[in-house]
């Protein structure tokens, strides 16, 4: 089964309706993604990157076309499918971080796993995740704005990866950071990627590009050779 390609895309459109005429933000889109890949998407503002992540990450479903999760057809699944699908196969990571700012730096990472399961969350498990993302033990009872935006974006991969996704979807995953701070979150996705997670990344910062081993590009909602 591990040799299923976790993402495929076929002949893909998403067509928003609008009363000036319908805006085509992905038109015609096929490719796959094979397990344990590197993948960045690049291209210019409006071209569909969003639209695509969105439609990767089953928070948008597509106007025509098939999309298969490992295998998996989502639009044959139902509501309650497509939500376990996010919350068990699929890690996101933004450009802002999107972290909860009351809940301290564990809670915040095991809040997927509470997600889960009814029963109580193994701290443990949130402090070990975040050793692998190197954060220091001396911030796990901080809250998200007594940190760095190089820490904050840790803890954000820490939690995108608590429920040990198949994929780890990100949106400029750098595009709010100094570009130090930049290359050690890119030396700790390469790192991740090399103990096999599989990763998707939209950028439009090409030396954030070279941290990947493809890039794909879209324009005007076509992939471009
Ligand atoms: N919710 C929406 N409603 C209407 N049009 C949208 C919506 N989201 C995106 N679009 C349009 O779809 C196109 C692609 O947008 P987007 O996927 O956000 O591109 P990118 O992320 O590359 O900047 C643009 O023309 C945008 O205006
Ligand atoms: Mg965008």
């Amino acid at each position: 089964m591990s040799e299923q390609p976790v993402m495929v895309f076929q002949d893909v459109t998403k067509v928003y309706p609008l009363p000036a005429g319908d805006v085509t933000a992905l038109d015609g889109v096929s490719f796959q993604v094979d397990r344990g890949e590197f993948i960045s998407i690049m291209g210019p503002s409006g071209s569909g990157k969003s639209t695509l992540l969105n439609l990767m990450g089953c928070l948008d479903i597509p106007t025509t076309g098939d999309i298969f999760i490992s295998g998996t057809r989502i639009g044959d699944m139902s509501d309650i499918e497509l939500t376990n699908l996010r919350r068990d196969r699929i890690g996101f990571i933004f450009q802002y971080f999107n972290l909860f700012p009351l809940l301290n730096i564990i809670e915040n990472v095991t809040f997927p796993m509470m997600l889960k399961s009814q029963k109580a969350v193994d701290p443990e498990k949130g402090k070990e995740v975040l050793r692998s993302v190197q954060l220091d033990d001396s911030l796990f009872t901080h809250t998200p704005t007594e940190l760095s935006g190089g820490q904050q974006q840790r803890v954000a991969i820490a939690r995108a990866l608590i429920n040990n996704p198949d994929i780890l979807l990100c949106d400029e995953p750098t595009g709010n950071l100094d570009s130090k701070t930049g290359a050690g979150i890119m030396d700790l996705m390469t790192e991740l990627n090399r103990n096999g997670t599989t990763i998707i990344m939209v950028t439009h910062d090409p030396h954030i590009a070279e941290y990947s081993r493809r890039t794909t590009r879209i324009a005007d909602g076509r992939i471009v050779l």
